[in-house]
């Protein structure tokens, strides 16, 4: 199998930084911060990149891609870089007809919902060089980068299911679950080939250069813990296979309205669990003693003032000193209309309080 490279920047410029300590489980001086959808509309130098180019266009063009990423980073101070990218991006690198339409998100052009519409699925292969801009866009990111770590990321097979079988967003995934169990087999199907895609969609960025890796399972909230177990944790564990034989690569685990999951999300193999706004951190260690935590300002309180913020984000990180080692965040993506001047103060803020 394919290790890490010798020049990789685990094994140099990011072996130390803040970000991949807290990963690892150890407290540094400072709290590391990061945002999920740091990169985006809440930042103006972003839309007016973004003016005239398709966002799924945008994902593929590396010299586009490496500019958003590197935006929030110069911009905020924060502690990592997230790969600019789509979770629906792997699946139109295999062929697969989806668009992202603004204000809505993923839609397929033919939703997957047969044991035939699976069966098609599996015959796409990716081509030796599905990956090249996702590697050139990684490359020219941690050249730019130095100490500061970058974090790949990909959508968990669930989630990426999800978007497949419903053929566009939904609230509850009904089409979704209902496939699991009326055909077994078939959702067997379909998800062993996500979660290959997924595993080589990660184990690119990370060969490329990224330092972390985040699998995101936003939808997976909406599963009870007994079918998440049976029909859906061991195909996010099947990806993650992929990614620990690289070597010791931090991996984060991220769901929405996750509370009743966060030890099965945990078990599949990761190292750092992200929890979302609802979910106090002393409580997520209480069943995760010895876990790294990632989370959980409600994003609502972006928009509430900065005393309300900072008296939030002080409960944030007290509660997270009940874990071994807490990267702040948001408990889900910056709201668009977020004022980016805030999330730049709440960086520096963060820095100055005791870890
Ligand atoms: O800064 C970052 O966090 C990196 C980039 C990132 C994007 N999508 C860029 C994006 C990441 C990590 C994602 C993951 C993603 N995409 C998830 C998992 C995380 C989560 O939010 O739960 C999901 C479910 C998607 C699917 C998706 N893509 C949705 C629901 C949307 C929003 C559609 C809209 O317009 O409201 C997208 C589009 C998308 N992905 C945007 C960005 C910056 C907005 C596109 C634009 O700016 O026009």
């Amino acid at each position: 199998h394919q290790s890490l490279p010798e020049q990789h920047p685990l094994n140099g410029p990011t072996a130390h930084a803040p970000l991949i300590r807290a990963y690892r489980g150890q407290r540094a001086e400072t709290t590391p911060v990061w945002f999920m959808r740091q990169a985006g509309r809440s930042l103006p130098e972003y839309r007016s990149l973004r003016t005239g180019t398709r966002m799924l266009d945008a994902c593929l063009d590396p010299a586009l891609v490496t500019e958003i990423t590197l935006q929030p980073v110069r911009r905020h101070g924060v502690d990592a870089a997230i790969f600019f990218s789509d979770i629906v991006v792997p699946l139109r690198l295999a062929g697969v007809e989806v668009d992202i339409v603004p204000g809505k998100g993923p839609v397929l052009a033919n939703p997957v919902r047969t044991a035939a519409d699976v069966a098609a699925l599996r015959e796409r292969t990716l081509t030796d060089d599905a990956f090249d801009p996702i590697i050139e866009s990684v490359r020219l990111l941690t050249a730019e980068l130095g100490t500061t770590p970058l974090i790949g990321f990909a959508g968990a097979p669930f989630t990426l299911a999800a978007y497949l079988v419903e053929g566009g967003p939904s609230k509850d995934q009904l089409a979704a679950r209902a496939l699991m169990h009326a055909q077994p087999d078939v959702w067997a199907d379909l998800m062993d080939w996500l979660a290959d895609l997924t595993g080589s969609f990660l184990t690119a960025q990370i060969r490329a250069g990224a330092s972390a890796a985040q699998l995101f399972d936003s939808w997976a909230g909406g599963l009870s813990l007994a079918d998440y177990r049976a029909s859906v944790a061991p195909y996010s564990a099947q990806a993650l296979t992929a990614v620990r034989a690289l070597g010791d690569v931090p991996t984060v685990h991220f769901g929405v309205g996750t509370r009743h999951l966060l030890g099965a999300m945990h078990e599949v193999g990761v190292d750092v669990v992200g929890v979302d706004w609802r979910t106090p951190l002393d409580e997520a260690a209480a069943v995760l003693p010895d876990v790294p935590l990632q989370g959980n300002i409600d994003p609502a309180l972006l928009s509430a003032g900065w005393s309300a913020l900072t008296t939030h984000a002080t409960g944030v990180l007290e509660a997270g000193r009940a874990a071994p080692a807490h990267v702040l965040n948001l408990g889900h993506g910056v709201p668009p209309d977020t004022d980016p001047e805030v999330l730049t103060r709440l960086v520096a803020w963060v820095h100055e309080q005791q870890p």
